[in-house]
């Protein structure tokens, strides 16, 4: 089969790695890609939000099968119109898709179905002085999020109520996020650990890959900006099998029920951000895709084909198929530019990469890197994504560390803690 996978970030290359590792797969091409997808894909050079483009793509390329990274393409409808010409394609419509990119279509969906979450209001903009009386009315902290897609940015977690009310005035009047802010959720903080479950749904049933835990802050201890995600590792050991079946159970089967019911069947990756809490598991948020980087850690640790999985997922058969996973381990450390997540430098020259060409343990996911002649240089916030994979998490990490110091670039940003919450978890066992 001739692959198409669009989008160009860490998550990309963990895709076209692991689906180039198909008997199936004869080629693979994705637009854009970067520097490290470009060993295993060839790079085309359409935008992903350029759906017209990549219609033609996979038609005079014979695609046979496409599979979208990104939430973007998918809120602007790729699925409905690569299937409106019988092309076939990995990921949900885009009215399935609004589980991402409405967050108000996603709290109000939680409530009507009686799924764990935070408790909230939504507010248009019209009805902002509701809004700002509701603050006062609640304790802090706050949680104002905007509607619509916000490059990961659209959360702001306040520690008080002038904090909450400053973040409705930017979203409303000065717009900062635009019409994503048209519209908001103020939410009940919620206090615990995140987690992040991966299910494969083909509109009725669906099939788990490990859970995994991601770090979205910049500073250890989870101090600092929110970024991207600046490692994750996998399996969570905080997503014990009791909570595992419990999420199974109580969020991700009357999800898939319910958008049946709202007539949205679901198909393709379900990306269920939870926190868990001291009275369980609530969604933070759903995601429409493959979350990043937890995808770097999840893929290395599926030992079934991918493909059939993603396959059976659009052809309503993922009930017919076995996922086996691993009884190891894995933990990506994120290497960012300097800077990150505010302004960054790029072009900068990556060293210490070749070494890494034919290890089994340690795998080099590319995030934001691309080709200066014949070197590699930085191209991003998120540089890289170093995976180790190991049998004892302790060691797992001490692996990937010991491959970040490998690499070097100018400004280089990591995390040092990767991993240490899991490790706390075990120990408490
Ligand atoms: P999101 O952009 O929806 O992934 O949210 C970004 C981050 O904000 C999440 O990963 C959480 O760390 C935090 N967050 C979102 N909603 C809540 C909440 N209700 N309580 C506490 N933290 C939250
Ligand atoms: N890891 C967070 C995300 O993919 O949105």
């Amino acid at each position: 089969m001739k692959l198409l996978i669009i989008g160009s970030g860490g998550r990309e290359h963990a895709l076209a790695w692991k689906l180039k590792q198909s008997p199936d797969v004869e080629k693979i091409f994705c637009a854009p890609g970067n520097a490290g997808i470009a060993s295993v894909a060839e790079l085309v050079p359409i935008k992903i939000i350029d759906i017209t483009g990549l219609v033609n793509f996979a038609i005079e390329n014979e695609i046979d099968f496409t599979i979208v990274g990104s939430e973007q393409p998918l809120a602007l409808g790729i699925v409905d119109q690569f299937e409106q010409h019988h092309l076939k394609i990995f990921g949900p419509s885009k009215l399935a898709a609004e589980l991402e990119s409405s967050k108000v279509f996603a709290k109000h969906f939680l409530k009507k179905y009686n799924i764990p979450t935070a408790e909230f209001r939504s507010f248009s903009v019209a009805e902002k002085y509701d809004a700002e009386r509701y603050i006062n009315e609640i304790p802090a902290p706050i949680v104002v999020k905007a509607d619509g897609l916000a490059a990961g940015k659209g959360v702001s977690v306040c520690e008080s109520k002038e904090d909450a009310l400053d973040a409705i005035r930017s979203m409303f009047d000065q717009k900062i996020f635009g019409d994503a802010g048209s519209n908001i959720i103020i939410e009940e903080f919620l206090e615990g650990e995140e987690a992040s479950v991966f299910a494969l749904c083909d509109g009725i049933n669906y099939k788990l890959l490990s859970p995994a835990q991601d770090h979205k802050r910049i500073l250890d201890d989870d101090k600092g900006k929110n970024t991207g995600g600046m490692g994750a590792y996998a399996p969570a050991p905080i997503m014990t099998a009791d909570l595992f079946q419990y999420v199974a159970k109580e969020i991700i089967e009357p999800t898939l029920r319910g958008m049946q019911l709202e007539g949205r069947p679901y198909k393709g990756c379900l990306y269920v951000g939870l926190m868990i809490t001291q009275t369980g598991p609530r969604v933070i948020e759903f995601n429409c895709r493959f979350g990043d980087p937890e995808t770097q850690v999840v893929l290395p640790l599926l030992k079934s084909d991918l493909l059939s999985l993603l396959i059976a997922s659009i052809e309503g058969k993922i009930d017919k198929e076995r996922v086996e996973l691993s009884k190891n381990n894995a933990v990506c450390v994120v290497i960012a530019s300097g800077g990150y997540p505010d302004e960054y430098q790029i072009d900068k020259p990556i060293f210490g990469l070749k070494q890494f060409d034919d290890t089994k343990n340690v795998i080099i996911f590319h995030a934001g890197t691309k080709f200066i002649k014949d070197t590699v240089a930085t191209s991003g916030g998120r540089v890289l994504g170093v995976t180790a994979i190991g049998s004892k998490l302790d060691e797992t990490i001490d692996r990937a560390y010991r491959s970040v110091e490998k690499i070097t670039f100018d400004g280089a940003y990591y995390r040092s803690d990767i991993g240490k919450k899991g490790l706390q978890h075990l120990s408490i066992e």
